[in-house]
């Protein structure tokens, strides 16, 4: 394989020393912020004419998805393609699943076939932590439930970061459906460990005051608040988890949360505006302020696949190599 020259030195992931990715919560600022220094090295790789590193050569990542995804699974299957292992796709719904086989059995036997790392998404919260307990394989967790959603956290921080050039001190709004998203506790970790203030706005169904207990505030009205934010993170209402049933329509939802051009006006000019997605156009977010010029939605997607990159990269061990011989 033809290697580019390496465009930007990767910086030594050394405080690294966990196996899997599980949530943001277990990891530490230094864990995080070696995740995001590596992603932005991977970034210069998606910039190539050749856009392929041999950092995961020999290595297997398979993907098992139990729910629907069109980012996470998509980004995760290109970033080990990316990195040169080989790739597989788990899907549940044509498996054995459906004669019976378990949760576990079926991860013993894909660990069987030499699994190096299983990415799992599953509606279950801790899903992924079980199978930590009964595989050899590293397990990232790709979206547990109402639970945690650690790669998307994470590139929303660094979204964050290389929009604002910094995290600590800002000010960042999480809007929506709090009490059901995974979104939304992933981002409290990580933005509350590098030093951001953290708003949590919606309704009291769906954004409860115990919430301040992870070190946040809690608003109800959005347009008390829009003024004090750099970035709004604009969350999706978790229909699928029975949210529907906690505001009277969606009509009224987006009367006061939905967010729309007048209440962008309300911010400063330079307000970020970042939603995880799928985005429900004319629900969450009107079609003008997603597309407008505020809006990161597409570049998120973008640092996602760098950010899945240094996952699987970080969580390989293959440390000893040299920047060279990843092909950075
Ligand atoms: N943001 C996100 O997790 O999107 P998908 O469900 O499409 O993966």
């Amino acid at each position: 394989m033809s290697i580019a020259p390496p465009p930007t030195p990767l910086p030594p992931p050394t405080p690294w020393k966990l196996k899997h990715l599980l949530g943001l919560e277990e990891l530490s600022i230094q864990e995080i912020t070696a995740i995001l220094d590596t992603a932005e090295s991977f970034g210069e790789v998606s910039k190539r004419s050749r856009k392929k590193v041999p950092a995961l050569q020999g290595r297997i990542v398979f993907n098992l998805f139990f729910e629907n995804s069109t980012r996470t699974r998509t980004s995760f299957s290109l970033a080990a393609k990316r990195l040169s292992a080989d790739t597989q796709d788990f899907t549940a719904s044509v498996s054995s699943l459906s004669k019976g086989e378990t949760f576990i059995d079926t991860a013993k036997n894909i660990e069987a076939m030499g699994a190096d790392v299983m990415v799992v998404r599953h509606p279950t919260p801790g899903a992924p932590h079980l199978l930590a307990r009964h595989v050899s394989s590293s397990i990232i967790n790709a979206g547990d439930g109402a639970h945690e959603h650690p790669t998307q956290g994470l590139l929303d921080l660094l979204t964050i970061r290389k929009k604002k050039k910094k995290i600590e001190g800002l000010t960042v709004g999480l809007v929506g459906d709090i009490s059901h998203s995974r979104v939304a506790r992933s981002n409290i970790w990580g933005l509350t460990k590098l030093g951001a203030h953290v708003i949590l706005c919606g309704p009291p169904t769906l954004v409860p005051k115990c919430l301040e207990k992870l070190g946040c505030e809690v608003a109800h009205r959005l347009d008390d608040v829009m003024h004090r934010l750099d970035v709004v993170n604009v969350l999706r209402i978790q229909f699928e988890r029975a949210a529907g049933g906690q505001f009277p329509s969606v009509a009224e939802y987006s009367h006061f949360y939905g967010m729309t051009q007048a209440r962008i006006d309300m911010a400063r000019s330079d307000l970020l505006l970042l939603a995880p997605g799928p985005i429900n156009r004319g629900v969450e977010l009107t079609p003008e302020v997603a597309d407008g010029p505020n809006s990161a939605i597409l570049e998120q997607v973008t640092n996602g696949l760098a950010v899945r990159m240094a996952v699987l990269h970080l969580l390989s061990g293959k440390f000893d190599q040299k920047p060279s011989e990843m092909g950075l």
